[in-house]
């Protein structure tokens, strides 16, 4: 009994987050590093399923960077990154297409409707909602910055009940265009300014963001955020992370955390409880 009584305090507990959230659009960009294990991938899911059945409205962004480079290596396809980011030629984003739209938004879209979900796995070249052009085609190619996000194609979705999964790739303009890669942290962020997101949470490999000596921040102002670019404590994967949470910060999006997605159940723990996990990213 006393067991009994202490589910339903839990329950109560979250109470209080749940009105806050009921209704609000999340934005979950669900990193290539966070999705290691099967079990874990299983922890992914039930957490999106009871966002969603207590009325939250999640929106996935998916990454993958990591299979691309290993198909690209058993391809022996060179991979080459400037300042972090991917050099994308025609080959490369073949590769990226098939890996992010083919295989790993199918499996992440089979993974929830399996949960009985409504998911529904999609990329930016579908009804052409997110477009980008080249960021400097002479040094990274296909690689691109997003241009515009057609927020009515996804509200729409989320009005109909379904869970956007999205790839982070974009069309081109021209007919016959190929496509852009885009970086998936920035994909999240552009996608979460667009459609009007109360939070976007970054599921990754760290338990957030650390310092020299692996710390944990728990919150980090935009200046702290520079600074530690700068110095190099924040490096590699991590820029356009921090990046992406202050392009949604400064988009409206009200909050921006960067948590561990090797945590199991590390979305609820940042949602339903007041301490929350990770590091929040504040203006
Ligand atoms: N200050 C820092 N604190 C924590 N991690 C950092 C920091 N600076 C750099 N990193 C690196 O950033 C990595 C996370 O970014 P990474 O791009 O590898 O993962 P992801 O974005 O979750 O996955 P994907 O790119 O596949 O979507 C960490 O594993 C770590 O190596
Ligand atoms: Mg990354």
């Amino acid at each position: 009994m006393q067991t009994k009584i202490e589910t339903v305090k839990t329950l109560l507990d979250a109470l209080p987050f749940i009105k806050e959230f009921r209704k609000e659009i999340v934005v979950i960009k669900y990193g290539g590093s966070a999705q290691t294990s099967p079990q874990l991938k299983e922890k992914f899911a039930e957490d999106i399923l009871l966002m969603y059945l207590v009325g939250i409205k999640p929106v996935i962004i998916h990454g993958g960077g990591k299979k691309i480079t290993d198909m690209l290596d058993a391809l022996s396809i060179e991979t080459k990154f400037i300042e972090g980011q991917r050099v994308t030629t025609k080959e490369v984003m073949r590769i990226a297409e098939m890996i992010l739209s083919g295989e790993i938004n199918k499996e992440i879209v089979s993974l929830l409707n399996s949960h009985s979900a409504k998911a529904i796995g999609m990329s930016g070249k579908d009804a052409h909602f997110i477009t980008a052009k080249a960021k400097e085609f002479t040094k990274w190619g296909l690689t691109g910055n997003i241009t515009d996000v057609k927020a009515d194609v996804i509200c729409n979705l989320i009005g109909e009940g379904f869970i956007p999964v999205i790839a982070p790739i974009a069309a081109g303009s021209e007919m016959g265009h190929p496509g852009f890669n885009i970086n998936a942290d920035l994909c999240a962020s552009y996608v979460a300014k667009a459609i009007g997101a109360n939070k976007i949470i970054f599921l990754t490999d760290t338990e957030g963001v650390l310092n020299s000596e692996k710390e944990l921040f728990s919150s980090l102002t935009s200046t702290q955020v520079e600074a530690f670019k700068a110095d190099g404590t924040i490096y590699g994967g991590m820029v356009p992370k921090v990046d992406a949470c202050l392009e949604a910060i400064n988009g409206g999006v009200a909050k921006a955390h960067i948590i561990d997605g090797r945590l199991e159940h590390s979305m609820l723990l940042e949602l339903f409880t007041s301490e929350g996990v990770g590091t929040e990213i504040v203006k």
